[in-house]
């Protein structure tokens, strides 16, 4: 019998780590979990309940409404991967908005916040077989993970694919805000004190700027296949 791994793909901001994870996910038949969705989740509920910008007071308050918050994955058929709900409203769009992404990595430098989507990623995948994609995958919630991936790409080439991406859904930006919001977050990201972006020890490093989704997927899969018989 083949053995289940956990894969962790960390890497910057619009790297394709989503895309790449729906795509080995499917390959293995693992769940696929998308944790900045689960970040972008919170920051939504605290943008709509207007808790930002947060403060001492507001936080507190915060602190003890998340527990309430509902947070879970519903696996579409017809798109193949799971979508994010929140209290039982899919809201996979809503958090892809770029005032969600001009306010979540703000949201994810409070600890307690933190300290909660770890508990409920790390319960997400109790039974191995689960490709997960975020910041902290392979530092934080599965040091362990067997395999280890972190994607960068210049800022340039990753904000002309997260622009065509805007453009392709009829999304008013400019080019320039989608830059700018790429660079501060990969900043926030980077120098939070509780788990900032870096790269695991054990992490293979993959610069894609000039390389296809679809070559990627070859070389990760002929890592999968050599290292681990998958
Ligand atoms: O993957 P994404 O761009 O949708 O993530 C949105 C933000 O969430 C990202 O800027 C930082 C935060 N995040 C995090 O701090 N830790 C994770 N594991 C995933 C995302």
């Amino acid at each position: 019998m083949k053995k289940n791994i956990i894969i962790a793909i960390d890497g910057f901001a619009s790297t394709g780590k989503s895309t790449l994870a729906k795509h080995l996910a499917n390959y293995l038949n693992y769940i696929y979990v998308d944790s900045g969705s689960m970040y972008r989740a919170i920051t939504y509920y605290a943008l709509k309940n207007n808790y930002l910008p947060f403060n001492e007071e507001n936080l507190k308050e915060f602190s003890k409404i998340l527990l309430d918050v509902k947070l879970s994955f519903v696996f579409n058929k017809k798109l193949g991967y799971s979508e994010i709900f929140l209290n039982n409203n899919n809201i996979e769009k809503e958090i892809r908005s770029i005032l969600v992404s001009n306010h979540v990595s703000s949201v994810a430098t409070v600890s307690f916040i933190r300290k909660h989507m770890v508990n409920l990623q790390k319960k997400l995948s109790l039974d191995k077989g689960v490709v997960m994609d975020g910041r902290d995958i392979g530092t934080v919630v599965f040091p362990n993970a067997e395999l280890k991936l972190f994607l960068t790409a210049s800022a340039e080439v990753r904000a002309k694919r997260r622009y065509s991406e805007y453009v392709n859904e009829n999304v008013e930006v400019e080019y320039d805000e989608v830059l700018n919001n790429l660079k501060s977050r990969d900043l926030d990201d980077s120098k939070r004190k509780d788990s900032p972006l870096i790269v695991a020890d054990d992490a293979l490093e993959i610069d894609n700027s000039f390389m296809s989704m679809e070559d990627q997927l070859i070389f990760v899969k002929s890592i999968l296949k050599d290292k681990f018989n998958l």
